[in-house]
């Protein structure tokens, strides 16, 4: 997968997609990343990028033109364009699966009080990763490619990993334990270690609708009306 990322600070993306298993991505040819800076696009020597806005109000705007000049060049067909700005779509699990099946994509990242309204047509989806506001859009354009990149096929080594994990199934995931199975006084439940693979799953699923239960009802509310169990 080919993704351009359009942002005044390539370094804090690059840095964030650097290591682990997206690194490894990189690195293995799963994904190219490249950067475009808008202030390389600027129409004066000073590489003015933001202005204040239209009608008064705190903060600086970023400017249209370079954002749509450097967009132009790195614009082909069958090119998906994602602005990140907190008053986009809010970003999921099943959005991520859409955007893992598109071989090209670019990420426009908003900063200051964000682009200039005019950006927002240029893109094909508009996208949130939260209901809080970043000072731009780096970190989360970095959360959605992580998140897209691992569901890339041959990322993970186990293309199981991503189907029984949390909000795929539209569940949190059940806990994991690993060695010692008694660490400062505390034991890894007994159900894990005895073997029995009908019966983890029995726990897999309890612990899972409990936990779901307790930190995500709304979940459940919408797996109910999705599947009816
Ligand atoms: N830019 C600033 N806040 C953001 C958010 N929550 N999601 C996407 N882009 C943003």
């Amino acid at each position: 997968m080919k993704v351009d990322v359009i942002t005044l600070f390539p370094r804090s993306v690059d840095a964030a997609l650097s290591e682990s298993i997206v690194g490894r991505a990189r690195s293995q040819g799963f994904l190219r990343l490249d950067f475009l800076n808008p202030r390389d696009f600027a129409g004066d020597r000073r590489g003015t990028v933001d202005d204040k806005p239209y009608g008064g109000g705190t903060g600086m705007v970023m400017l249209a033109e370079p954002v749509y000049q450097a967009l132009k060049t790195v614009k082909k067909k069958g090119s998906f364009t994602v602005l990140l700005t907190p008053k986009g779509r809010p970003f999921t699990q099943k959005l991520a699966l859409r955007l893992a099946k598109k071989k090209r994509l670019i990420f426009i990242c908003g900063h200051y009080e964000g682009t200039d309204e005019r950006i927002s047509p240029l893109a094909d989806l508009e996208l949130s990763v939260g209901d809080y506001v970043l000072t731009g859009g780096e970190p989360a354009a970095s959360v959605v490619i992580d998140a897209v990149t691992r569901l890339i096929p041959g990322v993970l080594k186990k293309a199981d990993a991503t189907v029984k994990e949390t909000f795929t199934g539209s569940l949190l995931e059940a806990p994991h334990y690993t060695r010692p199975s008694l660490w400062r006084g505390k034991k890894v439940p007994s159900v894990l270690m005895g073997g029995n693979h009908a019966l983890i799953e029995d726990w897999r699923r309890k612990k899972a609708m409990e936990l779901t239960k307790k930190y995500r009802p709304d979940l459940i509310k919408k797996r109910l009306h999705r599947f009816g169990t």
